[in-house]
This record gives structure tokens, C-alpha cells and sequence, in this order.
């Protein structure tokens, strides 16, 4: 008792009480909310990496079947998987299938609210990269997913940001490779040097050329949450792009400006879609 006291003292940033479940908004679906909408029950489970980050991953029912870990892109979250409906989302098809559905979050998404070493307002906190996550994040999941399954091997779902980890971790722990059973990789990301890769996108294009500067400035503010998740901008957009709405084409005008005009590729009976294009919705 003494000595788990006084542990607790030694371990920085323990003192603030741990959270016993994620951060939730008011009048938005949880992870949880969002499964047992779909008839399936959702289990919460807190990792922290080898690097002191906190990240909390979600299982979605509680199949038997071979596990499966889904990996969101850049600036989304675990929701985007499941926002859409138990017919639509990868997700529950996949759970349909016999599979085991675990939804992994990375560093610095609202999934991720402190770590033992910084707090969330230390620009230490901040200062990782796509490098850290796949070294850190991806093999905590699979180690944490393995034991509690009793398993040696899992299946790997990645979108975009949640390819290019999948690479930085089987490059440089290369031990993790045979811990994969199988991987889908979407819309991989792999180079970054090569202008032409971009294509002819202009917000591509101004973003990677004035990355640095970009980078400079949001410091210089001491601001290094990108676009932080809150219930009002999430409502806003959805009210602005949802198919209920008289504005949802010119919504998907702007879409189309940020990632190219792929109107017929868009669901548009969507009253989520915020959590679809969680960044798009946010630039609204
Ligand atoms: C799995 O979930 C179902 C329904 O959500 C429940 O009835 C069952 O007891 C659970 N099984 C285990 C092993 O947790
Ligand atoms: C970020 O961390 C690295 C070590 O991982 C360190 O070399 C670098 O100086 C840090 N950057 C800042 C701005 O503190
Ligand atoms: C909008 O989407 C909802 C499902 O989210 C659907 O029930 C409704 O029929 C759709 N409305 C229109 C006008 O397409």
C-alpha cells in the first residue's frame, strides 16, 4: 500500500488521476455508442506505449474469429470506421465475416489525452511525428491485441496515415512482421520527396511546399493540436453537409477542392459524415 503510494508519487503526471474512459462531447456518439447502434457491444481498452503515451483502443463485439486491428488516416479517429451503419462500415461487415474488430487511434487524436512523461499543454507532448507512431502506437496495439487474444498473428487494416505506420514499424521492428497475418492497405502513402506523386492538387501542393513555414507558424502561437475535435464544429458540419441539408452541394463542392472532385465515390445519405471527412468538415 505504502510503496504503490509512494510510486504514485514518483510517476509524473499520475497525480491527475487516470481516466477511467475516454473523453466524450456532449450529443455526439462514442465509439460505444456508435457500435451498440449497430447491435454490437464495445469494450474500451487504455494502451499505453513504450514511450509513455496513453492511447485508448476500442474492441467492437467480442468475436472469437482472427483479430483484426483498423488504423485511421490522418486527422481521424476509430469513429470514422463505424459512423456509417452496421450495411456500410468495413467494420461490421468484417465482424459479419467471423473476424475479431479492434479500432486503434494514434498519438495526438482525443483518444490520446495525456502521457506519463508530458501533459497535453507541454509542446514536448507534441513533438512526435508519424515515425513515433509507427514505431510506438502500432506495436503497443498488436502486443496488447495478441495477449489479450492468446494469439501470435493478426490481420492489419490501414487507411492512409494508418499505411504509412504499418511501414515505419515493419522497416524499423522488423520482429513485427511476423505478427501479421495479412494486410489491406488503402490509399497507401509511402514517399513524400516526389513533387510529382502530388498530382495536381493545389492544396497538396501549397501544403507539402510550405510545410516548414507552416510548421513555424502554428508553433510560434503555441499551437499543436491541429484542428482539435469539439461538438459545436462537428455540428456545424454536420448540419452544413448533411444530406438533410439544402448546403450539402456546395459542402461537397469544397470537398472537391481539398481532395479532388470524386463526387460519385461520396455517400451522401449521410447525417455523419463529419466523422467520415472529420479534417474536411473542420476546414468548413
Ligand atoms: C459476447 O457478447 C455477447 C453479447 O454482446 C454476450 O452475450 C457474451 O456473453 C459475450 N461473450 C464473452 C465471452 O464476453
Ligand atoms: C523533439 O525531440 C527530439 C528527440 O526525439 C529532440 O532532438 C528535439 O530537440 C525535440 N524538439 C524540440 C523542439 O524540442
Ligand atoms: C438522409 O439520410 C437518412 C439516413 O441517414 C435517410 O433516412 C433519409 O432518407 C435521407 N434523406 C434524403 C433527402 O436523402
Amino acid at each position: 500500500m505504502l510503496a504503490s503510494l509512494f510510486l504514485l508519487l514518483l510517476v509524473p503526471g499520475s497525480w491527475q488521476g487516470k481516466p477511467i474512459r475516454p473523453p466524450s462531447f456532449p450529443g455526439l456518439p462514442t465509439v460505444k455508442d456508435l457500435a451498440e447502434a449497430a447491435g454490437y457491444s464495445a469494450t474500451d481498452i487504455e494502451v499505453i506505449t513504450e514511450d509513455g503515451y496513453s492511447i485508448w483502443i476500442h474492441r467492437i463485439g467480442n468475436s472469437s474469429g482472427p483479430p483484426v486491428i483498423l488504423q485511421h488516416g490522418l486527422l481521424l479517429a476509430a469513429d470514422s470506421w463505424i459512423a456509417r451503419g452496421p450495411d456500410k462500415d468495413l467494420a461490421f461487415l468484417l465482424l459479419k465475416t467471423g473476424f475479431d474488430v479492434w479500432l486503434t487511434n494514434l498519438r495526438g487524436t482525443v483518444y490520446n489525452q495525456y502521457s506519463l512523461k508530458y501533459s497535453r499543454t507541454d509542446p514536448q507532448f507534441w513533438n512526435f511525428s508519424f515515425h513515433e507512431a509507427g514505431y510506438y502506437d502500432i506495436p503497443a496495439f498488436i502486443d496488447k491485441i495478441l495477449k489479450i487474444r492468446k494469439a501470435k498473428k493478426i490481420f492489419y487494416v490501414g487507411h492512409s496515415l494508418g499505411t504509412l505506420v504499418f511501414f515505419v514499424m515493419n522497416s524499423l521492428r522488423p520482429e513485427y512482421n511476423s505478427k501479421i497475418q495479412g494486410a489491406a492497405l488503402f490509399s497507401p502513402v509511402a514517399y513524400g520527396s516526389n513533387p510529382d506523386a502530388l498530382g495536381a492538387n493545389p492544396f497538396l501542393r501549397f501544403s507539402f511546399n510550405n510545410a516548414d513555414a507552416i510548421y513555424a507558424e502554428f508553433t510560434s502561437r503555441r499551437i499543436y493540436e491541429f484542428l482539435p475535435r469539439s461538438a459545436s464544429s462537428i455540428k456545424s458540419v454536420e448540419e452544413f453537409c448533411s444530406n438533410l441539408s439544402r448546403s450539402q452541394e456546395i459542402c461537397l463542392d469544397i470537398i472537391g477542392i481539398f481532395v479532388g472532385e470524386h463526387r460519385t465515390n461520396i455517400d451522401k445519405v449521410i447525417v455523419n459524415i463529419c466523422y467520415d471527412v472529420f479534417f474536411l468538415c473542420l476546414f468548413i
